[in-house]
């Protein structure tokens, strides 16, 4: 593989983007307009200047890296990709409207993933030229320092599409790992439910904010408690992954925490709204409860 095509230049398709251009890709990156494509490329040269003052990079391969990414309006320009990575919002019609538009375009070699969290991967490739080459290839935030990509094969995924995959991943010097095409894949499965448990703990006066994150940070040794993460990933995007958990199980120990719901409701996401569990709009997060 040589060229990658990035769909969506946000925080997760800026990192993908990042991290395959450091690793010497030639990097598409496309938003729904060149200026969006372009803002991501900016906060990349950010992250790349940060990493050069730190001493972790020479300027010289930061300079490379940025070089190897080309903004692009949209993805008419996507005919070269061997790789394309799709890592726009977390909505199904908008991720199939962009599978049929850049798969117009792609070669018949090529293959289209998607960073999707919850949607199941068999249901997506319907809207793939080519299902055999489709899968869902899950990033994790921020995917410069998370050492983990999760692997999952749909129904009808070739063993080709998963090697030549798994061969990208690991040339990103991350750890592979493989699931099959189930809610919330592994790592969604695992973690939403430690994350909505929190919150009915908090319902229930359990204990504080400040001393549930405290508890599990110094308590399991997370870098983040609880509500410090999910304030990160976005409540939003918690509760939306949390309830495909539970319709997609249909047990209801995956039902979501009212708190949950409550939050997302006030439009408190976190910190893209600079409010969530903790109130961000001074120098330091302070609990709201
Ligand atoms: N991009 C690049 N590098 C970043 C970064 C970013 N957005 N944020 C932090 N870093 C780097 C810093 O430069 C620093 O590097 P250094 O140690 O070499 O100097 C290192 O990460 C540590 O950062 P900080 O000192 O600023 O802060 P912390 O020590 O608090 O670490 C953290 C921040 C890396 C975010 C850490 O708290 C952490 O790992 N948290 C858990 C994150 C996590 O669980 N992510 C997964 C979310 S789930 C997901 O993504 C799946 C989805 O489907 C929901």
């Amino acid at each position: 593989m040589k060229t990658i095509g990035v769909i969506g230049a946000g925080q997760m398709g800026a990192g993908i983007a990042q991290v395959s251009a450091q690793a010497g890709y030639r990097v598409l990156l496309s938003d729904m307009d060149q200026a969006r494509a372009e803002a991501g490329k900016v906060g990349i040269a950010r992250q790349l200047a940060r990493a050069v003052e730190k001493e972790k990079i020479g300027q010289a391969d930061a300079d490379k890296a940025l070089g190897n990414i080309e903004c692009v309006g949209g993805t008419d320009a996507f005919a070269p990709c061997d790789l394309v990575i799709e890592a726009a919002t977390e909505r199904e019609a908008v991720k199939r409207q962009i599978f049929e538009t850049v798969g117009k375009v792609l070669s018949d070699t090529a293959i289209l993933a998607s960073n999707t969290s919850s949607i199941p991967i068999t249901r997506l490739a319907q809207a793939a030229p080519d299902p055999s080459r489709f899968m869902g290839v899950h990033f994790f935030n921020p995917v410069p320092v998370m050492g983990l990509i999760e692997l999952i094969r749909g129904l009808a995924t070739s063993d080709a599409t998963v090697a030549a995959v798994e061969a990208f991943g690991q040339s990103l010097n991350k750890r592979i790992v493989h699931a099959n095409d189930a809610p919330g894949f592994i790592v969604n499965r695992v973690l939403m439910p430690m994350l909505n448990e929190a919150c009915f703990a908090l319902g229930e006066g359990v204990a504080t904010i400040p001393d549930i994150d405290a508890a599990c940070q110094l308590g399991l040794n997370h870098p983040m408690g609880p509500f410090a993460l999910a304030d990160f990933i976005g409540l939003d995007t918690c509760l939306e992954i949390t309830r495909v958990l539970f319709e997609g199980t249909g047990d209801p120990k995956f039902r979501p925490a009212p708190l949950l719901v409550k939050y997302v409701e006030a439009g408190w996401y976190g910190r893209k709204t600079r409010r969530g569990f903790y109130d961000y709009s001074g120098a330091e997060p302070v609990p709201t409860r």
